[in-house]
């Protein structure tokens, strides 16, 4: 025991000492990425809000790219900018630029707020093959600043856009404040309200008559918001259109029940958060997850058509933000192994009779995790796949274009691994 907390006290404080020494490499990656092509005034389509409208020194959007401004609730004319391919549909085409469209992605970006670097992540691989479309959530600190953060705000219009506060977005939050010419008039609107809108728009059989899929896609905080949304968005598959929710590195996962990959009880009473969500059921439950959402059971969540995806070489490296004791303790520094927990975990509680045995986490988990079954005592359904994706880090646009990332994009069956030991298996508990 001793020796234990000694060992995590030292990797803690190593850990803090190379934090305070460099600045994050992971926001001075989010600035450099930026490619941003002039392109004048001139636009494809003649659909969207006059130019006179758009934030003056905004520069163009990236390539495939332009900015519409998405209104999700009628109580506030406040808007939410959408970076969207040219296959997205405004009103004003009355549905014809929509029927050939039979798939659309919502990209969900991550903590950088970075709608941009989520397009251009996604669009080489799905093209104007459907709709693709990208919320972008900003932040009160945003405003005024062309980057905050490593975040590239420049298409922030503080006169209309929602602003959510920084980590609220990911993880269901209500918006915290409208445009400064347009309030929120008291309009409670959660970031997934904001995808639930999109999903409505797109299920218009007005605009889309022969849309069959819906792809929504997150990487790190996205993919959080994706882990989320799969369990407690409202968007479901009915006999029109067939959903996929693919979590690509997210920094840690929904947990049912107070089971987690630790030592004993020892890390878990140093935080007693660690099942405050998003990570568990205990603390401040967002309004939209106890209210608008579907609270669905755990055996219909893995009934669900879900990707996870993991990069071999997203750990820990010296330098990095220490996570969350809440994250930790779902299975130590790496994004890597904490995924893999998330991953046993589900298929140990649905029996899903998988071979787990080469995952992290495994051994503590299968003595502790309790088995859900259904009534009769049989399995439960599970449409769950995951991946581990060789040779890439905590990187979107790497994870996106590796083999398991365009079959999860483009192909509608899941993703085929065989578990096997690859990458850095050198195991950092906590
Ligand atoms: C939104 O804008 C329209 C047009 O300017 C206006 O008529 C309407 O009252 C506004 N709605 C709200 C909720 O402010
Ligand atoms: C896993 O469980 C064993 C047995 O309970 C324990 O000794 C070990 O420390 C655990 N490992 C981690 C990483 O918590
Ligand atoms: C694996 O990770 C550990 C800890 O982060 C590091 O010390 C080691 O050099 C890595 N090994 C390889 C082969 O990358």
């Amino acid at each position: 025991m001793i020796s234990t907390s000694f060992a995590r006290m030292t990797l803690l404080l190593l850990a803090m000492i190379a934090l305070q020494a460099m600045s994050s490499p992971v926001s001075a990656a989010a600035g450099r990425r930026h490619s941003i092509h002039h392109q004048g005034q001139e636009r494809a389509d003649g659909h969207e809000l006059p130019l006179t409208q758009l934030p003056r020194r905004a520069p163009a959007p990236p390539d495939g790219a332009h900015i519409s401004q998405h209104k999700p609730s009628k109580v506030t004319n406040a808007t939410v900018p959408i970076f969207v391919n040219k296959a997205w549909v405004d009103k004003a085409d009355g549905g014809k630029a929509g029927r050939g469209i039979t798939k659309a992605w919502i990209g969900l970006h991550g903590k950088g707020r970075d709608g941009v670097a989520t397009f251009q992540d996604l669009y080489p691989i799905v093209g104007s093959s459907g709709a693709l479309i990208i919320p972008n959530f900003y932040a009160p600190d945003d405003i005024g600043h062309s980057t905050t953060d490593g975040v590239h705000a420049s298409y922030l219009d503080a006169d209309r856009n929602m602003l959510w506060n920084k980590e609220g977005w990911s993880v269901a939050r209500d918006a915290v404040q409208g445009g400064r010419k347009r309030p929120l008039n008291g309009a409670q609107i959660s970031s997934f309200d904001v995808v639930d809108s999109l999903v409505e728009r797109l299920s218009d059989k007005g605009l889309y008559p022969n849309l069959k899929r819906i792809i929504i896609v997150g990487h790190s905080a996205g993919g959080l918001f994706v882990d989320l949304y799969a369990r407690f968005g409202k968007s479901t598959s009915d006999g029109n259109i067939k959903f996929r929710y693919i979590t690509a590195n997210p920094p840690l996962n929904y947990f049912e029940d107070r089971t987690r990959p630790v030592d004993g009880q020892d890390y878990l009473a140093g935080c007693p958060e660690y099942n405050d969500f998003p990570a568990g059921s205990s603390g401040m439950i967002p309004r939209y997850v106890s209210t608008t959402g579907k609270r669905m059971s755990f055996a219909k969540s893995v009934s669900r058509d879900v990707i996870r995806l993991a990069g071999s070489r997203d750990v820990y490296k010296a330098g990095y933000e220490v996570p969350r004791c809440d994250a930790v303790a779902q299975g130590g520094l790496d994004r890597l192994a904490r995924n893999q927990n998330a991953w046993v975990i589900e298929n140990l509680r649905a029996k899903s009779g998988k071979d787990l045995s080469m995952y992290r986490g495994y051994q503590n988990l299968t003595s502790q995790a309790k088995p859900v079954a259904t009534d009769a005592g049989a399995p439960l359904l599970f449409k769950r796949t995951f991946a581990i994706v060789p040779g890439v880090g905590h990187d979107s646009g790497k994870m996106f274009s590796s083999n398991f990332g365009r079959q999860a994009l483009l192909s509608s069956s899941g993703v085929s691994y065989t578990p096997h030991l690859e990458g850095n298996q050198s195991y950092v508990p906590y």
